[in-house]
């Protein structure tokens, strides 16, 4: 019998599984919470408001939760206003106080480098963290502030960017880049003169942070387009603000309706965000019905068989990739699916396998042998969509499948265990000792 020290921490010595027996259909109404990709941006950006502002639709999510703890950390006055609405007034904040620790652990801590550029004309951040699908880089981030006059160094952990004063450029982005397009507004709405982002993102969320900083009195036309224009203003305003819905959210509970042979209304959507995913349901004979806020998603009586790249926006989401990867199993007939962003986004492959899936991934395509029926098996979280993936697996599979470091699901969804037994799920999150982390202390 594994004996924890009285004086142990609540999170020491314990590991947290999400378990699952699968085989419901779902059934019934999920809401969907505000998107991840939008809030963290937003939620940093207030760093660039001389005033309170209010954020609304905040998902409760561990990304978000670090945001804040972070932005605190630096001298901001943030408060839980409700579950989903928090206050933030960054006028206190000093720069270079971020700490270490915890901006590696996520990738959207780099926003910090525009922000506290934008702000205090010099930022010192140390360099992201977050999920793990091959290289990473942030050199068009780099060209972007160069470009505003700063300059920048990486060494000892750290990004060094510094300027006498930002001001108005050009910027052609070798790559669309959704995180090199933030980072560039970020550090551009109070530059002196005129910035024109070319080879733009598209995302939602890029729009999202533009509304959000346009109400606060920033001048920025054309977020949402390949082409962004930002005239410099010399300070920004509070104001109040309500996040996206987060259309990834949104096409996880789609694919795990069809997945699960259920029928599913989601609300709290935005239908021209998920039309990509929509489309490719449709091609696989899921029947969808759109509505103004909500989506009604209804299982196909046998799923054919299609080929998915993943694309930016408008095309279809990277992060969609697991995802749809397992509802692909199910399907009648061969897959492929092509990676179209990141180097390496299959590593969910490896433990889909363990249930059952017959899928050959060359490179940055995965050949997917449809007819499956996955069978439950311990399996692991190896990144937020990854084990997202592991939770629809689990939901569709006979018998009883166990989940573990279940934290990369926690960064993006809001109680997806809750959501989901809400429409007839068999899921729970259990808390447990562990033996590794034990014998290790010991
Ligand atoms: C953002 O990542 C999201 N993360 C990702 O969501 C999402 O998958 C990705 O955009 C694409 O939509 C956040 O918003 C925190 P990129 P980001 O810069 O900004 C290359 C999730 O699951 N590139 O658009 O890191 C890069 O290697 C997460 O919610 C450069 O070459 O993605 C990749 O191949 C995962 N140089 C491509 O561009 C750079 O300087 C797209 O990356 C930057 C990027």
């Amino acid at each position: 019998m594994l004996c924890i020290p009285p004086d142990a921490g609540k999170r020491d010595f314990v590991m947290e599984k999400i378990i699952i027996n699968g085989g419901r259909p779902l059934r019934g109404t999920i809401e969907v919470s505000g998107a991840k990709n939008a809030a963290v941006p937003i939620i940093l950006a207030t760093l660039l408001i001389n005033d309170k502002c209010t954020i609304e639709n905040v998902p409760s999510i561990s990304d978000v939760s670090l945001c804040m703890e972070i932005l605190s950390t630096m001298g901001c006055k943030v408060r839980m206003l409700s579950k989903n609405t928090v206050e933030i007034d960054s006028r206190p904040a000093e720069g270079g106080l971020s700490p270490y620790e915890l901006v590696r652990k996520m990738r959207g801590s780099y926003y910090l480098v525009g922000a506290e550029l934008g702000r205090y004309g010099k930022a010192y951040v140390g360099l992201p963290g977050g999920c793990d699908f091959g290289v990473r880089p942030i050199d068009q981030h780099i060209k972007g502030f160069k470009a505003l006059g700063a300059s920048v160094s990486v060494e000892g952990g750290y990004i060094d960017a510094r300027a006498e004063k930002l001001t108005g450029s050009s910027i052609y982005f070798d790559t669309v880049t959704v995180g090199g397009t933030i980072n560039v507004i970020l550090a551009a709405v109070r530059a002196k003169g005129n910035t024109v982002i070319e080879n733009a993102a598209r995302e939602p969320h890029i729009v999202d942070l533009a509304n959000f900083l346009n109400s606060c009195g920033a001048k920025i036309s054309g977020a949402g387009t390949d082409v962004i224009k930002i005239k410099g203003v010399d300070r920004l305003y509070g104001s109040t603000y309500a996040i996206i819905p987060d259309m990834i959210e949104a096409g996880t509970y789609m694919c795990a309706a069809a997945a699960t042979r259920g029928h599913l209304r989601i609300t709290n959507v935005i239908p021209k965000h998920l039309e990509s995913i929509s489309a490719k349901l449709e091609e696989m004979g899921v029947t969808i019905i759109e509505n103004d806020d909500s989506v009604e998603v209804c299982h196909a009586d046998d799923l054919h068989r299609v080929n998915i790249k993943t694309l930016p926006y408008p095309g279809f989401p990277t992060d969609m990739n697991p995802q749809i990867g397992v509802l692909l199993c199910l399907a009648k007939g061969v897959s492929c699916l092509t990676e179209g962003i990141f180097d390496n986004r299959f590593r969910y492959v490896e433990e889909l396998k363990r249930m059952g899936a017959n899928i050959k991934v060359d490179g940055s395509t995965a050949i997917i042998e449809g007819g499956t029926q996955l069978s439950a098996a311990p399996v692991k979280a190896v990144d937020l969509r990854a084990g997202v993936a592991m939770v629809i697996a689990g939901l569709c599979a006979r018998g009883r499948t166990e989940i573990e470091d279940i934290h990369y699901i926690e960064r993006g969804y809001d109680d997806i265990v809750g959501k989901l037994r809400s429409v007839g799920a068999d899921i729970k999150k259990v808390i447990i000792p562990d033996p590794v982390s034990f014998e290790k202390a010991n």
